[in-house]
C-alpha cells in the first residue's frame, strides 16, 4: 500500500517511456535482437504511473508483465518503435528511452526459410532510423528527453557524446561490464549526465533507480520553471 500513498508529483504529465528490445527478422523463423529484459523501462513506467503521471509504454517483446494503469503499445521491430513513438511524442511532456534499439537490420527479409549450404553465408545488415535522435532534432518546446546509453568502454565519454549528438536533456548510461549493471537482473548502477554534471547513482534495485531518474527529470523541469 505504501505505493499508492507515494506522492502524485507527475500528475498532470504526459510521459512516454520505451522499453525492451527489438528484433528484426532474417526470415521467417530468425531474427536479431539483443539482451534487454525491458525491466528498467517498465520499472519507469510503473514509478511515473504510481507518481501521477498519464503513461504510455511502447515495449518490445518483453517476458515481464506490464505494469496496470499504463497504456501498452506493443511493438517488435525498430520500424514500428520508430513509428509508435513519433505518432504520439509531440504531446508528451517527458519521454524516456529505456528501449535497446537494433542499430542494424537485415537489408532484405527472406519470404522463406533459408536453408544452410555448404561455406559461410552472411547477411547484408542497413541501419535503423534512430528514434531518439529524430525526437532531439525535432524538438517540443519544454519537453525533457531522457535516453540510455549502454557502454562497455569509455561510457562517461561516450555517453555525454550521445547527450549532445542527441540533443539531450539527460543520458542514463549503464556500463556493462559492472557487476549488477545492465539488461537482464533486477539491479542497475547508473550514472545520469546532465548539461551540467555526472550523478553516479550506488547499486540499487531498478525500481529505486527508476525514482531517482524521475526526482531528477523533476527537479531539473522544476529549475527551468516547466
Ligand atoms: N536509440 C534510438 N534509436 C535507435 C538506436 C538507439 O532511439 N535506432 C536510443 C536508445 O533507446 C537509447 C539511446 O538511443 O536511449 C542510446 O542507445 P545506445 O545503443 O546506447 O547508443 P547509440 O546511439 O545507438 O550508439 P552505439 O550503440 O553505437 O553506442
Ligand atoms: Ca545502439
Amino acid at each position: 500500500l505504501r505505493e499508492i500513498a507515494k506522492e502524485k508529483d507527475l500528475s498532470g504529465r504526459k510521459v512516454l517511456v520505451t522499453a525492451g528490445p527489438t528484433q528484426e527478422a532474417i526470415d521467417p523463423v530468425r531474427y536479431i535482437t539483443n539482451h534487454s529484459s525491458g525491466k528498467m523501462g517498465y520499472a519507469l513506467a510503473k514509478a511515473a504511473m504510481l507518481r501521477g503521471a498519464q503513461v504510455t509504454l511502447v515495449s518490445g517483446p518483453c517476458a515481464i508483465e506490464p505494469p496496470p494503469f499504463v497504456k501498452l503499445v506493443p511493438i517488435v521491430t525498430a520500424k514500428e518503435m520508430f513509428d509508435a513513438v513519433t505518432s504520439v511524442s509531440f504531446e508528451q511532456d517527458i519521454i524516456i528511452k529505456a528501449a535497446a534499439v537494433a542499430d542494424y537490420r537485415p537489408a532484405k527479409v527472406f519470404d522463406d526459410k533459408v536453408k544452410k549450404q555448404e561455406g559461410q553465408m552472411s547477411i547484408e545488415l542497413e541501419k535503423t532510423d534512430d528514434i531518439l535522435q529524430y525526437l532531439g532534432e525535432n524538438r517540443v518546446p519544454g519537453q525533457f528527453l531522457c535516453g540510455f546509453s549502454m557502454e562497455t568502454q569509455n561510457m562517461l565519454g561516450n555517453s555525454r557524446a550521445k547527450l549532445g549528438k542527441k540533443h539531450l536533456d539527460m543520458v542514463a548510461a549503464n556500463n556493462l561490464k559492472v557487476a549488477g549493471a545492465g539488461f537482464q537482473g533486477d539491479t542497475n548502477v547508473l550514472t545520469l549526465i546532465t548539461q551540467d554534471e555526472d550523478v553516479s547513482l550506488q547499486l540499487m534495485s531498478k525500481e529505486d533507480a527508476a525514482n531517482i531518474i524521475l526526482d531528477k527529470i523533476l527537479s531539473i523541469m522544476k529549475e527551468r520553471k516547466q
